[in-house]
């Protein structure tokens, strides 16, 4: 196959077409910037310079390709609406044509599990209120199945493993800063967690299997967030020891995340990708992996 990407240059993105090319596939990466190009080229991929905005050639790229991930992401304003049309244009493009377009997503949008451990068939979207867009946009592009489109959502919750990933990055640098590694209340809440290897692994499998279809969990493994800023602490230099904190404290440790992190429990089984898909995560996450 060769899978055109979008964002390719980012922490997703970049796994993405790793791991693609080491199944033997080809990549496509989109990239807005000339100085990037030499250094896909140097990985294999081959360059695309452009905007998502310019949806012209996003079109003829998505035409020319077996199948798309679209892990292109950004904080700018107007951003959701671009990703909209991104979403639109893909979807538009490649209607009847029964190519897979995947996409990454968080399972923040399905809201707090509870004690219970959820799969696709048990789970369904109850966002907080910032995530109602992104629940909008996730709808529409599972919806995409009855325009034969294989649209395919692969999420993750904790996800590690290098420097890009958002969560353990945050935690790692408030224990630095503050000296200790922090967890709330009792820390007995549970996120599951995913390597971004075994993350990337899972796309791939979703995009080269054609009965492949709709969401899929990346869950390896739960643990406690009193399990998981444990590692934090033996993770970072600075960080002496584990304390429990308020939500307030957290608020100040972990700013975006705070909420969720004190208060959600993210329990969800990957079940379904390794009975239908052999997805087989190699990760496990610990001290020397967080
Ligand atoms: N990082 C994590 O731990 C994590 C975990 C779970 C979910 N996610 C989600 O995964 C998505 C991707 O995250 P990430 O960490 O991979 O982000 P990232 O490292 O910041 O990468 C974003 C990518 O999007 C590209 N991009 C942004 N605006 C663009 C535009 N207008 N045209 C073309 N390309 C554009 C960037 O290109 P440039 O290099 O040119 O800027 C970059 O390649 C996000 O929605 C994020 O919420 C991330």
């Amino acid at each position: 196959m060769n899978i055109l990407i979008t964002g390719v240059t980012g922490f997703v993105g970049s796994h993405v077409a790793q791991a693609l090319l080491e199944k033997g596939h080809e990549v496509t990466g989109l990239v807005r910037h000339d100085e990037e190009v030499a250094a896909l080229e140097k990985q294999g991929i081959h360059p695309a310079v452009g905007e998502l905005a310019d949806i012209e050639l996003l079109k003829s790229l998505a035409l020319a390709s077996d199948g798309v991930v679209h892990a292109a992401a950004s904080n700018v304003p107007g951003w959701e609406e671009t990703n909209q049309q991104v979403v639109s244009t893909l979807l538009s493009t490649l209607r009847g044509t029964g190519k897979p377009v995947a996409m990454q997503g968080g399972t923040m949008v399905f809201g707090d599990t509870g004690a219970t451990l959820l799969d696709e068939d048990t789970a369904s979207f109850n966002p907080p209120p910032p995530m109602q867009g992104r629940v909008t946009l996730e709808r529409r592009f599972l919806a995409a199945e009855q325009q034969d489109i294989r649209s395919l959502i692969i999420y993750g919750s904790y996800v590690y493993g290098g420097a890009g990933a958002a969560i353990p990055s945050i935690m790692k640098a408030a224990a630095q800063s503050h000296g200790y590694s922090a967890y709330v209340g009792e820390g007995h809440n549970a996120w599951a967690s995913v390597h971004i290897q075994d993350w990337a692994s899972l796309f791939v499998l979703a995009l080269e299997q054609p009965q492949a279809l709709g969401p899929y969990f990346a869950a390896a493994e739960v643990h406690s967030l009193k399990e998981i800023a444990t590692m934090v602490n033996q993770a970072t230099d600075n960080s002496s020891g584990v304390q429990s904190v308020t939500p307030e404290q957290a608020g100040e440790l972990w700013s975006f995340f705070a909420q969720p992190l004190s208060l959600m429990n993210q329990r969800f089984s990957g079940e379904k990708a390794k009975k239908t898909l052999g997805w087989q995560p190699e990760h496990s996450l610990g001290a020397t992996t967080i």
